[in-house]
C-alpha cells in the first residue's frame, strides 16, 4: 500500500494495541492541521475511562522511534495526534512507487470474472442521456476492474426484442427497407418509432398486422427475421457512431441483446416450475419473491410469462443471470442501470437466488445512477422539447471545445487542434457525468463542463499538458529524470508527493464503491496540488541542477498519475493544448 497514511496506521497499530489491551484502529485521517491526524485515542480513552491526552501520550511512548516515517508528532486538542511525514520517507516511497508500472496500485487479492452490463440502449429508439450515463460510468468501471487484474466481460444488453417489434417491422415494410434504413441510418430513430406508434394507435388494420408480425417473429419466420435484422443493424450502426465519438471500449462483439436469450426463456420457466417457485396469478406465470410487497402490503409478483404467452423483461434478465453465472462463470454481475430499475433488479436477484442460479460468492450489484437535468432542473430535453440526440450532443461538445481551444491557444496547428478539441469536448461531457456522485442527478451545463477552471476535464487535461510542456521547454526526455531521486524540501513538494502516493487508495476507493467520482475528486486535488507546486517552486529556474532534476521528477510523476487516472475514467490526456 503506497498511501503514507496507511504506513502511519500500520506503524501505530501495535502501539494502540499495547495501550488498549486489544486491537484498536488508530483511525488515521487527512487533516487541515497536519499531513494526517491520528484520532484513535479518543475511543480508547472512553473505553478505559481515562483521559484521551494521556492515552495519546502513552501511544507515542509505546510507538517508540518512528522518525523514519514521521518528522514530527504533536498531541493536539482533546487527544488527537498530528503527524508530519518525513521528507526522506516520502522521497524513498515515491521512488519505489514510480518505478512500478502500476504506479503503486495494488492488484486484487483474488481475481474474479465480472460481467458488466452497461449502455444497453433500445433498438429503433434514440439513445437517451440515461444511456449516456450508463455507457460512461460502465466503461470506467470496466477499466478499473481490468486495471486491478479482474477479467471483465462487457455485455451490452440492448433492447432488441418484444412486442413493439411487430409494429416496427410493419412500418419498415410500409416505408420500404431502403428509405427506412436511411432514416434510421442518420440516427432519426425516435421519428421512426413515433410514426410506427402513431399508426398502431389509430389504424386498426395496422394494429392487426403488427400483432400477426410479432407471432411470425417469435416463430422464427425467415423473412420477418431478416426485416428485424435490418432494424437492429441500422440501430447498432448508430449506437456505434456514438460509442466511437465517446471513445468507449464497447464494440459489436459486446452486444448481447435481449433477443440472444430467446432459447433460454422456455428453460427459465421450466426451471422455476421444477423449483416450485412458479405460481399463476391473473392467468400469468409469476414468482412471488420473499420480502416484496406493494403499497397495500400484498405480495408483489415478478411476471415471468404473460397471459398471452409472451415473456417479459424480467424473464430475459433471469435468463441473463443463468447465462452469466453458469455459462460464462462470472461471479460478479454488475448492472449499470438507472435508479428507477432498482426494484426490478432486486426482484430478479431475489428470484435468481431462490432458484439457486445465484449462489455466493456470485453476486449481483446494481450500480444505479440519477438523471441528467437541463438548466431548468427538469429532465434534459432538446430545444424543441424532445429527446436529445446523443450523437448531436457529442458533436456539439467537440465544436464548443474547438472554439475554447482556439481562444486558449491560437497558435496550435489546425489538425492538431481538431484532435485536441475532440479529447477536450468528449472528455468534458464524460467528466461532468463521472465527477458527481452517480446516485445524484446532475445538471448538464456546457459552460461549467468546458471551463478550464474547477473540477472539470479541461482543467485536468490542461494540468497534464502543462506538466508535459515543461519537458519540451527544458529539452529533457521525461524518461531520463526517472533514475534520479526526488529531494522533497518545500511544503508544496511535500504535499504533492503525498498526493501522488495516494493514487492507490483513490483507485481502490473508487472501485470499492463503484464510484468513479471519487477518483475524479482525487485527480482534481492532484492537479490543484501540482498547480500550487508549479506556481511556487521554479522548475526550469531552480537554484541547483539537482533541484531542477528533482522537480522535473515530480512533474513527470504527477503527469503519469494524472494520465493513468484519466485513462481509468476513459478520458484522454493530450500532451499539448
Ligand atoms: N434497455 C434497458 C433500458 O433502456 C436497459 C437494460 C439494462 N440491462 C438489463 N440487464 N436489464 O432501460
Amino acid at each position: 500500500m503506497s498511501d503514507p497514511l496507511h504506513a502511519v496506521s500500520e506503524r501505530f497499530a501495535l502501539a494502540f494495541a499495547t495501550v488498549a489491551g486489544r486491537f484498536a484502529d488508530p483511525i488515521v485521517r487527512p487533516s487541515d492541521h497536519a499531513d494526517a491526524q491520528i484520532n484513535g485515542a479518543l475511543g480508547v480513552a472512553k473505553e478505559l475511562g481515562t483521559n484521551p491526552r494521556q492515552v495519546a501520550e502513552q501511544v507515542l511512548e509505546a510507538a517508540g522511534d518512528v522518525s523514519d516515517i514521521c518528522s514530527s508528532l504533536e498531541i493536539a486538542g482533546p487527544g488527537f495526534i498530528n503527524v508530519t511525514l518525513s521528507n526522506q520517507f516520502l522521497s524513498t516511497q515515491l521512488k519505489s512507487v514510480m518505478s512500478d508500472q502500476r504506479l503503486g496500485v495494488r492488484v486484487a487479492p483474488t481475481r474474479i470474472m465480472a460481467a458488466v452490463d452497461y449502455s444497453a440502449p433500445n433498438v429503433a429508439k434514440e439513445m437517451h442521456v440515461g444511456h449516456l450515463r450508463s455507457t460512461v460510468i460502465g466503461d470506467s468501471i470496466v477499466r478499473l476492474l481490468e486495471f486491478v487484474g479482474h477479467t471483465v466481460i462487457r455485455e451490452n444488453h440492448i433492447g432488441d426484442w418484444g412486442t413493439p417489434f411487430g409494429m416496427l417491422i410493419e412500418h419498415l415494410i410500409d416505408m420500404g427497407q431502403d428509405t427506412a434504413a436511411q432514416e434510421l441510418g442518420v440516427g432519426d430513430l425516435d421519428n421512426f418509432y413515433r410514426e410506427a406508434r402513431n399508426k398502431f394507435d389509430v389504424d386498426d388494420a395496422f394494429k392487426e398486422r403488427a400483432r400477426a408480425r410479432v407471432v411470425l417473429l417469435q416463430g422464427g419466420d425467415t423473412e420477418t427475421l431478416s426485416l428485424w435484422r435490418t432494424l437492429v443493424s441500422e440501430s447498432t450502426h448508430y449506437f456505434n457512431r456514438v460509442y466511437q465519438l465517446l471513445d468507449v471500449l464497447l464494440t459489436d462483439a459486446d452486444i448481447k441483446g435481449e433477443s440472444s436469450y430467446n432459447s433460454l426463456l422456455g428453460p427459465v420457466v421450466e426451471r422455476l416450475r421444477l423449483a416450485k417457485l412458479l405460481e399463476t396469478s391473473d392467468g400469468a406465470d409469476v414468482v412471488f419473491p420473499a420480502g416484496f410487497n406493494n403499497r397495500d402490503g400484498d405480495p408483489l409478483p415478478l411476471i415471468i410469462r404473460k397471459g398471452d404467452g409472451g415473456y417479459n423483461y424480467a424473464t430475459s434478465d433471469l435468463a441473463c443471470v443463468i447465462d452469466r453465472t453458469e455459462r460464462l462463470g462470472a461471479s460478479l454481475l454488475i448492472y449499470v442501470v438507472g435508479a428507477p430499475q432498482a426494484q426490478h433488479l432486486k426482484m430478479v436477484e431475489a428470484v435468481a437466488t431462490q432458484a439457486g442460479w445465484l449462489t455466493p460468492p456470485a453476486q449481483m450489484m446494481h450500480v444505479a445512477f440519477g438523471n441528467v437535468l437541463g438548466s431548468d432542473g427538469k429532465m434534459l430535453k432538446s430545444r424543441v422539447g424532445d429527446t436529445v440526440k446523443l450523437a448531436a450532443l457529442l458533436e456539439e461538445a467537440v465544436e464548443r471545445a474547438t472554439v475554447a481551444i482556439a481562444q486558449k491557444n491560437p497558435e496550435m496547428a489546425v489538425d492538431e487542434r481538431s484532435q485536441v478539441a475532440h479529447m477536450i469536448g468528449i472528455g468534458a461531457v464524460k467528466y461532468s457525468d463521472l465527477s458527481t456522485d452517480r446516485v445524484k442527478d446532475y445538471v448538464f451545463d456546457w459552460e461549467r463542463m468546458l471551463s478550464f477552471d474547477g473540477n472539470t476535464a479541461p482543467y485536468l487535461q490542461y494540468a497534464h499538458a502543462r506538466m508535459c510542456s515543461i519537458f519540451r521547454r527544458a529539452g529533457v526526455e521525461r524518461i531520463s529524470v526517472r533514475s534520479v531521486g526526488p529531494i522533497i524540501f518545500d511544503g508544496r513538494e511535500h504535499t504533492l508527493a503525498i498526493r501522488i502516493l495516494q493514487f492507490d487508495s483513490a483507485v481502490w476507493d473508487a472501485l470499492d464503491k463503484y464510484s468513479p467520482h471519487r477518483l475524479c475528486t482525487y485527480l482534481f486535488e492532484l492537479a490543484t496540488d501540482f498547480t500550487a507546486f508549479y506556481e511556487h517552486c521554479p522548475v526550469l529556474k531552480a537554484d541547483t541542477d539537482e533541484q531542477r532534476m528533482s522537480r522535473l521528477y515530480l512533474c513527470d510523476a504527477a503527469a503519469r498519475v494524472l494520465e493513468c487516472g484519466l485513462n481509468l475514467l476513459g478520458i484522454r490526456a493530450p500532451e499539448q493544448m
